[in-house]
C-alpha cells in the first residue's frame, strides 16, 4: 500500500492532482494521501484538502486523505513524496515579475530575474526537506514539480543527492497533444523526443511509418499563413518567426518566446505590468475564484476553471509517473533528470530535460546528442547560468548571483544586473535567510 505526501498542499492543483490518483485507482494501491503545507498557507490547505476528501469519498474510494502542518510526519515512510510549493506564496511572484518590468526588464516566473529569485528562495527549502527524506523515508521519490523545475531538481540530484529525483512540468504534454491535433494522428501513434532543460527544450516528432514530421508540424503552427500558437495560458502568443524556426530544424518549447522573441515579450509585459495585470496578478484573482468553488460543500469533481490555470493536466505527469514507477510501466515521458551523456553538449552531472521511458528504476532517457550549433551555444549559457543561480542559492554568495544576472540573456547590462540584484535581494528578504 502507498503512501503519498505531498508538500504544499494547499496549491489549488492538489485537485489536479487528487483526479489524475483516482483515474489510475487500479494501478495505484493508495492508502494515504498527505498534504502538507505551512501555517501561511493553512486556510488554503483546509478548503483544499476538504475538497480532496470530497473527491475521494466520490469515487467510492477508502484513501486516507490528512491535512497537516508538520512536515515529518507526513514524510514519515512515504513511498512518494511529490512538491508544489512556492515559498513566499503569489505576492513573492509578483515581486518576482513587477520589479524587473518597473526597470523595462522581463519579469517572469521561472525566467529572467525573477526565476532566478524564485530558485534562491527555494533551492533552501528542498534541500532541508531532503534532509528530512533521509532519516524519514529514505527509499521515497521524489517527485518534483516546484519551479524553477529544472534547478529545483539539479540541486536535489547533484547536491542533496538525491537520486531518486524526477522533476516535472506539463509544457511537454500540450506539445504532444498539439502535434497530435495538428497532424491529425492520435498521440500515440506519434514518437516524440525532447530534449533541453526545464522551460527551454526542443522536440522532434516521428509517425508510425518512421518518417519525421517536424518539419510539417513547424509549418502547420508557426507557418506564414498560421495564427501563432501557445497552448499555454500563462504565455502570450507573440509569433515566432516562421524562417529562424523552420531553420532551427526542432520545435520549440513555448517559454523560447522569451528568448527568440524577447523584445515582443516584454512589449507585452510592460502594457500588463502598467495595467496591473502582470500574470501573477491575474493567477491571484484566479486563484481566489477557485478557492471560493472549492468552499462548495457539493462540489466534488475537479472545476473546469482550474484551466485557466498555466500547470492545467499536470497531473498527466505526476500521477502517471508515480503509477509507471510503481508499476515499471515504462511510459514514454519527458521528465528532468541526470543528464549522464545523454545531450553531449551539456556537462553529465547536471539535469536535462529528455524523453525516455520511466521503469521501476527511474527514467531512461532516450540517448540525443549534440545539438545544431545555434541551439548549442544558448543552451550552454542557459546551463552556466542555473549552475550559477544554484552555487549562489546553496552559499548565499552575492557575487555568484550576480555573475548569474550578468550572464542570463534576459538581463541586459551589468549595471542593470546589479540594481535588480540589489532590489530583490531588499524585497525577498524574509525567505532568503542564506544570503
Ligand atoms: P501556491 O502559491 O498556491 O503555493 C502552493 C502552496 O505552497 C501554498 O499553499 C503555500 O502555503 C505552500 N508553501 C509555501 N512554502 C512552503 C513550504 N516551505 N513548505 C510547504 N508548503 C509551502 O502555488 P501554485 O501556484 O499552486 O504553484 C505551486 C508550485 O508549483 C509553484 O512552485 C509553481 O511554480 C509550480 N508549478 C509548476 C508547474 C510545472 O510545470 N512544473 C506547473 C504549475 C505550477
Ligand atoms: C506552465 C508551466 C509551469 C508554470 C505555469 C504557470 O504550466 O509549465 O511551470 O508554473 O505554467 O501557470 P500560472 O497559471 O501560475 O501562470
Ligand atoms: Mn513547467
Amino acid at each position: 500500500a502507498l503512501k503519498i505526501a505531498t508538500i504544499g498542499g494547499g496549491s489549488s492543483y492538489t485537485p489536479e492532482l487528487i483526479e489524475g490518483y483516482i483515474k489510475r485507482k487500479d494501478e495505484l494501491p493508495i492508502k494515504e494521501i498527505w498534504l502538507v503545507d505551512i501555517e501561511a498557507g493553512k486556510e488554503k490547505l483546509e478548503t483544499v484538502g476538504a475538497m480532496a476528501k470530497r473527491m475521494v469519498k466520490a469515487a467510492g474510494l477508502d484513501w486516507e486523505v490528512h491535512l497537516t502542518l508538520d512536515r515529518r510526519a507526513a514524510l514519515k515512510d512515504a513511498d512518494f513524496v511529490s512538491t508544489q510549493f512556492r515559498v513566499g506564496l503569489l505576492d513573492a511572484r509578483i515581486k518576482d515579475e513587477r520589479i524587473p518590468l518597473s526597470h523595462g526588464v522581463l519579469g517572469q516566473e521561472t525566467n529572467g530575474a525573477g526565476g532566478m529569485f524564485k530558485a534562491f528562495r527555494t533551492i533552501p527549502v528542498i534541500l532541508a526537506i531532503i534532509e528530512d527524506m533521509k532519516e524519514l523515508c529514505p527509499d521515497a521519490w521524489l517527485v518534483n514539480f516546484t519551479n524553477p523545475a529544472g534547478m529545483v531538481t539539479e540541486a536535489a540530484i547533484k547536491h542533496g543527492g538525491w537520486k531518486k529525483t524526477a522533476g516535472l512540468c506539463n509544457v511537454p504534454i500540450g506539445h504532444r497533444k498539439q502535434a497530435a491535433e495538428k497532424l491529425g494522428i492520435p498521440e500515440d501513434d506519434l514518437f516524440f523526443k525532447f530534449a533541453g532543460i526545464n522551460h527551454f527544450h526542443w522536440h522532434r516528432v516521428w509517425d508510425k511509418q518512421g518518417t519525421e514530421r517536424t518539419q510539417e508540424l513547424i509549418d502547420l503552427i508557426y507557418g506564414p499563413q498560421e495564427d501563432s500558437e501557445s497552448h499555454l495560458k500563462n504565455i502570450h502568443n507573440a509569433p515566432f518567426h516562421y524562417e529562424q524556426i523552420k531553420d532551427l530544424r526542432m520545435l520549440p518549447c513555448g517559454y523560447h518566446r522569451y528568448y527568440y522573441i524577447e523584445d515582443e515579450m516584454l512589449k507585452h509585459s510592460i502594457e500588463e505590468f502598467e495595467k496591473g495585470e502582470t500574470r501573477a496578478q491575474v493567477v491571484k484573482e484566479t486563484e481566489a475564484r477557485l478557492f471560493e468553488l472549492y468552499k462548495d460543500p457539493n462540489l466534488d469533481y475537479k472545476p473546469k476553471e482550474l484551466e485557466e490555470r498555466g500547470g492545467t493536466h499536470y497531473s498527466d505527469a505526476a500521477c502517471e509517473l508515480i503509477a509507471s514507477i510503481h508499476n515499471d510501466k515504462r511510459t514514454d515521458m519527458v521528465v528532468s533528470t541526470e543528464n549522464n551523456g545523454t545531450i553531449t553538449d551539456l556537462p553529465y552531472d547536471c539535469v536535462v530535460e529528455v524523453s525516455g521511458p520511466v521503469t521501476a528504476h527511474g527514467h531512461e532517457p532516450y540517448n540525443w546528442g549534440a545539438f545544431p550549433p545555434a541551439a548549442r551555444g544558448i543552451i550552454q549559457v542557459m546551463k552556466g547560468m542555473e549552475e550559477t543561480v544554484i552555487r549562489a542559492a546553496m552559499d548565499g554568495d552575492y557575487g555568484a548571483a550576480l555573475h548569474a544576472f550578468t550572464i542570463n540573456p534576459l538581463v541586459p547590462g551589468g549595471a542593470m544586473a546589479k540594481t535588480l540584484l540589489d532590489e530583490l535581494l531588499i524585497a525577498h528578504k524574509d525567505h532568503l535567510p542564506n544570503f
